[in-house]
């Protein structure tokens, strides 16, 4: 009996696996052939990028009104929030990754090549040539560059700067036209020119600089056990400095400090003990800065506790082989920190793509701090016929400015006879302005931080005057909405969506009666080790619309970072990746093998 019961399971399971499976290549099948059969028929929309914006983009758009062809050298979406955790090999490469073909699936093209130039005019993207690729390296890793062949040193770029060829894989360049184009292209790392930076340190953006951090912590663990080092030798390549106390830097600490606890102390119990350190260099007055105050108060404390040095008010000038150069601020001294392994994140900056794009259309740079300047139905302005839609990293939503809004008020109010006002009386103003300019809350705090400053008095009250250059200041900053996969995916949605109405036989091609894009803000989080987390809500919509959801850390907050992030992930199998890699690390530690 038991034998014909396990029959029939094994029976129906497989069956039913194997009925699923015959359905989805069905579909798949029927998929792939609506899409070539409609090829030319359809308005075509080229998507550059297969990120946060750009995926939820090319997951909602209606595919049987439009011919869709994605463009991104990467052919893959990366779930960048649990970079720092592959890194140090938490979880594993596989888990943050998924193929965007099978994301998105044979109903949209798919071409693996960088765009290289867009011609608004005639409607047409360039995408380029050949097969080579030109990456940078640390210069501990360049021998381990393991994935291509014949690298060739790069003479124009410097011994940092590598050429990949694979004579193999050439491509040769093509043009190809479009009808609406979406940039979604997002950023890359921002080493304000800063000398040593490309050359010496790791950055932490892409998943191949998480395998290399992960390599070379490795191999400084392994250096510094050769018998013939010299304490001060091992205590230089035990030396972890991570520049830029914002979130990227906060949470690679935070899982760095994680791994030497909880794995490397087990097998380099002496190094542990004699010779690691890890520092946090900021070149402002606190880690965080764009959170709440008391998340990064909460963080600086916490660091402390889990041997991470934190140097606020610190600016790193530059980078060598063997040391970091540090300047605090207010002296004009320069210091050198011996060390080994360097993370840089401090920032982002505009693609290359994105600037040739801005002077091809003309859009004044200094309006804007990165990015293509759009609407606010992300169209990039400055193209006449509105085809062209940018958003996530690589765009700035133009607002109308908060001095010209405030000012209004003023006129009606009588602080303008005035001529001056409390904090009291301005915290009202921007409350009454916060439905309709969503940004402000989240900067609310920054604004009422320069008001103090402005008060030179010290009376409580600040003169219009005073309170014009704050404002200026905030102008600067609400311009833009902050750059993070949060609000490249809504955009990404509502691009979809908005493309979509627009294909609507009963409407026209303008889109002016579809709503402007309107940012939700959920709240902010990051891992800051020690199984705690701290979120921040401010600029989050209020719960039940009374009460404000005050900042968390703790223990609580990191369970739910970690279930916010689990139900992320975008396919049932990375989730599944994600909860063994958890499984695997707590119950067996993290692979400490350098490969
Ligand atoms: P990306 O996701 O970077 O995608 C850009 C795409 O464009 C890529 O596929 C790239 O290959 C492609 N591309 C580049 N150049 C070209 C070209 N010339 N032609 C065609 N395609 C091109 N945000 C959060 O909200 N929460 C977090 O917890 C969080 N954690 C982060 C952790 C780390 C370590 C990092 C680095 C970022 C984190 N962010 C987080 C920020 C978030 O990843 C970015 O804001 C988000 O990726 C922006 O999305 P995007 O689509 O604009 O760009
Ligand atoms: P960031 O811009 O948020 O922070 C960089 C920090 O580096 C700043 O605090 C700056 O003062 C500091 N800095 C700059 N130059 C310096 C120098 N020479 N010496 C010392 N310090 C210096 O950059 P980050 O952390 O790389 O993040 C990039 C984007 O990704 C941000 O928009 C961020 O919001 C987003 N992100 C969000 C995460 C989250 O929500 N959990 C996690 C990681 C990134």
């Amino acid at each position: 009996r038991r034998f014909r019961n396990a029959l029939i399971v094994t029976f129906v399971v497989g069956g039913s696996v194997y009925g699923y499976k015959l359905y989805r290549s069905r579909q798949w099948y029927n998929e792939m052939r609506d899409s070539e059969l409609t090829i030319g028929q359809k308005p075509r929309v080229v998507v550059l990028g297969t990120g946060w914006g750009a995926v939820p983009l090319l997951k909602h758009i209606d595919t049987s009104k439009y011919e869709v062809v994605c463009v991104s050298p990467r052919n893959y979406f990366l779930m960048t929030p649990l970079l720092p955790s592959v890194s140090v090999g938490t979880v594993e490469t596989r888990t943050v990754i998924e193929p965007i073909r099978t994301l998105v699936g044979p109903r949209i093209k798919y071409i693996e090549t960088e765009c290289i130039n867009v011609n608004p005019k005639e409607k047409i993207i360039t995408c380029s040539a050949d097969g080579t690729k030109e990456i940078t390296v640390a210069a501990s890793d360049r021998d381990k560059l393991p994935l291509e062949q014949n690298i060739e040193d790069n003479k124009e770029g410097g011994s940092s700067s590598r050429k990949i060829r694979d004579s193999a894989r050439t491509r040769p360049k093509f043009d190809m036209k479009y009808d609406y184009l979406v940039v979604a292209i997002g950023s890359e790392n921002n080493t304000f020119g800063i000398p040593g930076v490309e050359k010496h340190a790791h950055f932490l953006k892409e998943v191949l600089d998480a395998r290399r951090i992960r390599s070379a912590i490795s191999d400084a663990f392994e250096s510094a056990m050769v018998p013939s080092q010299t304490d001060e030798e091992k205590k230089r390549l035990l030396h972890f400095v991570v520049v830029g106390g914002g979130p990227t830097g906060v949470e690679f600490a935070a899982e760095l400090a994680d791994y030497v606890r909880e794995d490397l102390k087990r097998y380099f119990p002496r190094l542990v003990e004699n010779d690691v350190k890890i520092t946090l260099i900021e070149a402002l007055d606190h880690v965080l800065s764009m959170m709440d105050k008391k998340i990064s108060d909460y963080t600086e404390k916490h660091f402390h506790r889990e041997n991470i040095e934190v140097l606020i008010n610190t600016f790193v000038k530059g980078i060598k082989q063997r040391e970091v150069i540090v300047q605090e601020k207010g002296s004009t001294e320069l210091k050198s920190i011996p060390c080994a392994v360097v993370v840089w994140a401090t920032g982002i900056k505009a693609r290359p793509l994105t600037n040739k794009l801005r002077e091809t259309i003309g859009t004044d740079k200094q309006n804007n701090r990165m990015g293509l300047l759009t609407d606010k139905y992300l169209r990039v302005k400055g193209v006449d016929d509105g085809t062209i839609y940018a958003l996530g990293d690589c765009a700035t939503i133009e607002q109308q400015k908060l001095l010209d809004r405030i000012q209004l008020l003023f006129e009606e109010s009588d602080i303008h006879k005035r001529g001056a006002l409390t904090l009291d009386e301005f915290r009202s103003l921007i409350e009454n302005k916060i439905n309709e300019y969503p940004q402000l809350e989240i900067f609310q705090k920054g604004i009422e931080k320069s008001f103090y400053e402005a008060d030179k008095t010290k009376s409580g009250q600040i003169t219009l005057e005073a309170l014009r250059s704050v404002l200026e200041k905030a102008d600067k900053k609400l311009r833009s909405l902050p750059a993070t996969a949060q609000v490249a995916t809504q955009e990404g949605r509502y691009v979809a969506d908005l493309l979509n109405y627009m294909a609507h036989p009963t409407t026209t091609t303008t889109s002016e009666r579809f709503k402007p894009f309107n940012y939700t803000h959920l709240g902010s989080l990051a891992y800051v080790g020690g199984d705690a987390a701290v979120i921040d809500f401010s600029g989050s919509k209020p719960l039940l619309d009374i009460f404000s959801l005050k900042p968390l850390s703790g223990r609580g907050s990191y369970y739910l970072w970690k279930s916010f992030y689990f139900t992320e992930q975008f396919t049932t199998r990375t989730k599944v990746l994600l909860a063994f890699d958890w499984l695997r690390s707590n119950i067996f530690g993290r692979d400490l093998s350098r490969y």
